[in-house]
């Protein structure tokens, strides 16, 4: 019997969204015979009337989707339905208009792309009503439970990585600290990936506490060695109290870490340094062949388990296949940096600075 099943990218965006959509209509369409409705703009697309929404025409969706950053849906981080901020500065509770107006598209089942957090939200968001589910994780920052990889994080690092690729040689020009913040949210692997691939002299991280004498110990280490330059890369969330600040520098709150730190590393090795705050520049961009193939894989995993009567799972990439887990599992936890992990062990070994000794 042929089914119309909904899709919608939630969260932040990243690279890879593009691909996931594809994957699902395609699959949907050759693999079961079913129409996909693309959901507009999130959870926000729920509020329109009529829903803001499209069929998803499989003869549009060729390899050039795949190519593209973004998500040609929209999305949303600002629309939990429970807690809807109003123009007014108030929040409401918007989620009953989300669930009738999802009701009004009439459909077999629903997939949600998006991180811990969104998953989390749509799933509560379905709990009254009788719509199979499936989740598939993405999030530059790759913080999704019981998935080794989530879509996007892949983009995320080869940009972080060719932004330490840009930095070295100008740094190296003109005997320079250069500091790189990169996104990340609460967790390093963004800092940890990039800074293993790019390089770096010193990486500092959310998960492992750091002092910022070691860091100049460090530095003077390498000019020790005749190194007049060296690459800092720093997680959005390394912790801004670790950086030894002055009572007079706590007025500089709002600006980011990576510029504070490059600011106190100049006051304290007397070496020019600059601050690269990389931002939304690692969410766009043409995802790697990595998130084009993950995109795709989970993208049909997600749909095949929708055809098997499958619901409330998440699909996710564990030892080299797609696998799915009980979504229960997964929201309301956050898969953070494994510090004795392989990453950091190799970190250490390359001889970059942790900050912590
Ligand atoms: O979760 C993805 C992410 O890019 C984080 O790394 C970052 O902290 C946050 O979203 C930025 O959110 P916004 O797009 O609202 O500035």
């Amino acid at each position: 019997m042929s089914k119309r099943i909904g899709i919608l990218t939630s969260g932040g965006d990243c690279a890879g969204l593009n691909a996931t959509i594809r994957a699902v209509a395609l699959r949907a369409h050759h693999g079961h015979g079913w129409q996909t409705i693309g959901i507009h703009r999130g959870t926000l697309g729920l509020l329109s009337r009529p829903v803001a929404a499209e069929p998803l025409d499989p003869t549009r969706l060729d390899a050039a989707l795949a190519r593209q950053g973004g998500t040609f849906l929209g999305s949303t981080n600002r629309g939990d339905p429970f807690a809807f901020p109003m123009e007014d500065g108030s929040v409401r509770d918007r989620s009953a208009e989300m669930i009738e107006g999802l009701m009004s598209l009439q459909l077999d089942g629903l997939i949600g792309v998006g991180g811990d957090g969104s998953l989390g939200i749509l799933r509560r968001l379905l709990e009254p009503v009788d719509l199979p589910f499936i989740g598939v994780p993405k999030t530059i920052d790759n913080d999704v439970h019981r998935t080794e990889r989530a879509i996007g994080y892949s983009t995320a690092v080869a940009i972080a990585t060719e932004a330490l690729d840009r930095l070295q040689p100008t740094g190296a020009s003109h005997d320079r600290v250069m500091v790189l913040e990169v996104m990340g949210r609460d967790a390093g692997h963004i800092a940890i990936g990039a800074g293993i691939a790019g390089g770096a002299d010193v990486v500092l991280l959310p998960e492992v506490p750091w002092r910022l004498s070691a860091v100049v110990e460090h530095i003077a280490t390498l000019r020790r060695t005749g190194r007049t330059s060296a690459l800092v890369v720093v997680a959005e969330a390394a912790g801004h109290s670790e950086i030894g600040r002055e009572p007079a520098d706590k007025a500089q709150d709002h600006v980011g870490i990576g510029t504070q730190l490059a600011h106190r590393l100049m006051a304290t090795t007397g070496a020019e340094s600059r601050a690269t705050v990389l931002g939304h520049v690692q969410r766009g961009a043409m995802p790697t062949a990595e998130d084009r193939f993950l995109a795709s894989a989970l993208g049909v995993h997600a749909v095949d388990l929708l055809a098997e009567g499958k619901a409330d799972r998440m699909v996710g990439w564990w030892n080299r296949t797609v696998i799915d887990v009980p979504l229960d599992k997964v929201v309301g936890r956050s898969r953070t940096l494994d510090v004795d992990g392989a990453l950091i062990r190799t970190a250490r070994a390359l001889g970059i600075c942790l900050g912590d000794t």
